[in-house]
């Protein structure tokens, strides 16, 4: 069993978005979840799982419990080691200082050498509620997403964080290689974060001066190939089932300009469009489009609302085919 520390405050989001990398994803308690295996390569890549680790064991959430369920443990290591203990969203209560001291003094009984700078092995014991895990850190995440919207070549008002479209791409299951379509991708911060994680952008804007701004954009972001022109996301000039995943930031209806269609029309005929070329998607919206999407022939899988600020919050329809 591999244990995950979330980021952010939103645990069923993040571990939908680990699922991505991971299988039997569980939220353990607050800030933390289990899986029951992990590919390291995609999990590097998630943006609200910072540090996956092989679970060593479980116990009450106080450092006494948890040095003696370490004091059992199987252990097949050797080397150095260094202690690291986490209070999670300050739930346990604990003095984590306290924590690293009593753990590491078990496993310099258990004929460890601790080295705080340089460890061969880092034990993290994590503290959540009334739970503690212990488990041998296996990765950090990359946390290498794009720059900040404002720190682009070009940037717009109501660009999408990159944190958020990261986790975007990893919900669409975006892996190395995959063909990768925003058809209204606006200053490209979605095509951004589909280069980084390997895959091939091909982006789409109704706007000539967005097209040209997502190219700058790109190409200061990334090396690889990409594709970005001019088009109608309701009518993409791309043969069927020729993409591996859509995503897209549909335009809010008080911000952006909607080039020739209502809201409800355009992302109508976005989401008929996607169903065309991809049986995946990920659409974010400033509303639920439950119906839309049903009516455009995707089942809903998942709907997650993330408050933005007082008067935005972002719904994210992770969509498979019906
Ligand atoms: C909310 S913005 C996308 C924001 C983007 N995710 C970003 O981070 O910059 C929506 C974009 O949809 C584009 N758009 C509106 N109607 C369109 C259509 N029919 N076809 C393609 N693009 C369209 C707008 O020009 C705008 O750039």
């Amino acid at each position: 069993m591999y244990v995950l520390e979330f980021a952010g405050e939103d645990d069923p989001f993040s571990a939908a978005e680990a699922r991505a990398a991971a299988t039997d994803v569980e939220i353990l308690a607050p800030g933390l979840g289990r899986a029951e295996s992990v590919s390291p390569d995609r999990a590097r890549g998630l943006a609200f799982t910072r540090r996956v680790s092989e679970a060593v064991g479980t116990s009450a959430g106080d450092p006494e419990a948890a040095a003696s369920v370490l004091k059992s443990a199987s252990i097949s290591r050797s080397g150095s080691v260094a202690v690291r203990a986490r209070d999670i969203r300050g739930t346990a209560g604990i003095d984590t200082q306290q924590a690293e001291r009593r753990l590491g003094q078990v496993l310099v009984d258990r004929g460890f050498a601790v080295d705080l700078s340089n460890p061969d092995h880092t034990l993290v014991a994590l503290f959540a509620d009334d739970l503690a895990v212990l488990g041998w850190e296996v990765l950090t995440a990359r946390r290498d997403y794009g720059r900040q919207p404002t720190d682009r070549p070009f940037f717009q008002p109501g660009s999408m964080d990159p944190r958020l479209a990261r986790a975007v791409l990893n919900l669409a299951g975006v892996g190395p290689a995959d063909r990768v379509l925003d058809p209204m991708c606006g200053t490209g911060g979605l095509l951004i974060e589909a280069g980084r994680l390997g895959g091939v952008p091909i982006g789409f804007d109704a706007q000539a001066k967005m097209v040209h701004g997502t190219r700058r954009n790109l190409q200061a972001a990334l090396d690889g190939p990409f594709l970005v022109g001019r088009g109608d996301a309701t009518a993409l000039p791309l043969p069927d089932d020729s993409i591996d995943a859509v995503v897209f930031d549909a335009p809010y209806g008080r911000q952006s300009k909607i080039a020739t269609h209502g809201l409800e029309q355009l992302v109508r005929g976005a989401l008929t469009e996607a169903r065309r070329v991809s049986s995946r998607a990920v659409v974010v919206a400033d509303r639920a489009y439950d119906q839309l999407v049903r009516e455009a022939g995707w089942t809903l899988r998942e709907r997650h609302d993330r408050r933005v600020h007082r008067s935005l919050t972002r719904f994210v329809h992770v969509l498979e085919p019906r």
